[in-house]
């Protein structure tokens, strides 16, 4: 509706990192972090922090299934990156006390791949579905059926004669997890039985994740550290962990051992987290927003090239952030800066700059005629 990111941008964008897709408060984690996040991931669902609504939700209808002694209904998590999807996944299979199946979408690429994953899972079975919206098309048709009548059809031969044989397959339960809930076709979203919807968390819940984090690291943190740290980290708990890691290592290596505020301030400099919580990435859209585009509308594709990144990148990992923040806003015609952002780079917008809400309600009528980017920068998708 926006413009063109309703489709995705190409392969699994995290394998192939832009300019600034490792930058210190970056969402998305490489594969090294990964290993690394599995030490402070926590196991049991009353470990996991905050998510109130998604956790009393989940425990219900847990305890549902436990009690009936039954595989529980096919659960979606959607969210952004790094906000507990797959902490809760492997959670859930540790409370029913079921063995854990991991796949995700970009992995299957044919109807067959799925089949063999669904032709060997065992009873009870928790089957975790990784970026769900990546999958090929006809292996989300053989998904529909698999969960709704644990039955695969398995084609054999081609042309006129080929026949579908139905293979039956195990009760399992299916959790998918998304970042873009909007890009799962309905068919699929109504087979699952409940959706959680996986929010930013607040500060006092980063300050208890970083807490529990620098326990299990086995280095004091300061209570102001703690909240430095939360501040600065974008509602995302794993953003929060990894700067913890950094404020260890500075701890450990230039301090005395203790994570202290001074600690604290000194390694978020040393990265370039500003006091928001803004990366070099989310200052160079806001750069590039104000002085090139003079405050927008633009197209995000245009936004993304003029940054050297992949429109969903910019979608997924800095918008929303953004957005949140009340830098930017997403108005029918392309991306907006706010008078925030103005303020928060110190430049005066100019007198014709389109505001967020004001350019939304307007409709139209404010492309920059007057000024030196007049055409070609902004409006048109
Ligand atoms: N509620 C929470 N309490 C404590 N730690 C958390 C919580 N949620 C996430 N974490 C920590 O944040 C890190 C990232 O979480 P996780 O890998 O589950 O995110 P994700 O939503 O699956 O991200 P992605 O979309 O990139 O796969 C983990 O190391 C985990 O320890
Ligand atoms: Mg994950």
């Amino acid at each position: 509706m926006y413009d063109d990111h309703d489709r995705p941008t190409g392969p699994a964008d995290r394998d192939l990192p832009g300019p600034y897709a490792r930058e210190a408060v970056s969402s998305e984690a490489g594969a090294d972090e990964r290993r690394l996040e599995g030490a402070l991931r926590p196991r049991a669902l009353d470990e996991f922090v905050g998510q109130e609504r998604v956790r009393e939700q989940l425990s219900l209808v847990l305890d549902s299934a436990r009690k009936r002694n039954r595989a529980p209904d096919h659960i979606l998590m959607s969210g952004g990156p790094g906000l507990g999807k797959t902490t809760l996944a492997m959670i859930i299979a540790a409370e029913l006390g079921s063995p854990l199946r991991i796949t995700s979408g970009p992995a299957i690429e044919r109807s067959g791949d799925l089949a063999a994953v669904l032709s060997t899972l065992q009873e009870g079975e928790v089957l975790f579905l990784d970026e769900i919206h990546r999958m090929a098309r006809p292996a989300e048709e053989m998904l529909y059926v698999a969960m709704e009548d644990f039955r695969v059809d398995v084609v054999v031969g081609k042309g006129p004669g080929a026949t579908a044989i139905p293979l039956e397959i195990a009760p399992f339960t299916l959790v998918g997890a998304t970042t873009r809930a909007g890009m799962l076709p309905a068919p699929l979203r109504d087979r699952f039985g409940f959706t959680a919807h996986m929010d930013f968390y607040s500060a006092e819940e980063l300050e208890r994740i970083l807490h529990r984090s620098a326990g299990l690291l086995g280095v004091p943190l300061a209570e102001d550290a703690a909240r430095e740290i939360a501040g600065r980290s974008r509602g995302t708990p794993r953003i929060a962990n990894r700067l913890l890691r950094r404020v260890r290592d500075y701890a450990e290596v230039r301090g005395d051992g203790i994570m202290s505020l001074d600690t604290a301030r000194a390694t978020l400099e040393l990265y370039e987290v500003d006091a928001l919580g803004l990366d070099r990435l989310d200052r160079a859209i806001l750069d590039v927003l104000l002085r090139r585009f003079r405050g927008g509308p633009v197209g995000l594709s245009t936004l993304a090239v003029s940054v050297g990144e992949e429109a969903e990148t910019v979608e997924v990992v800095a918008e929303p952030f953004l957005v949140r923040s009340g830098f930017l806003a997403r108005t029918p015609r392309g991306r907006v800066a706010t008078p925030l952002a103005w303020a928060h780079l110190g430049l005066t917008p100019p007198p014709d700059a389109a505001f967020g809400a004001a350019a939304a309600a307007q409709g139209g009528g404010t492309t920059g005629s007057g000024g030196t980017n007049g055409n070609g920068s902004s409006g048109t998708p």
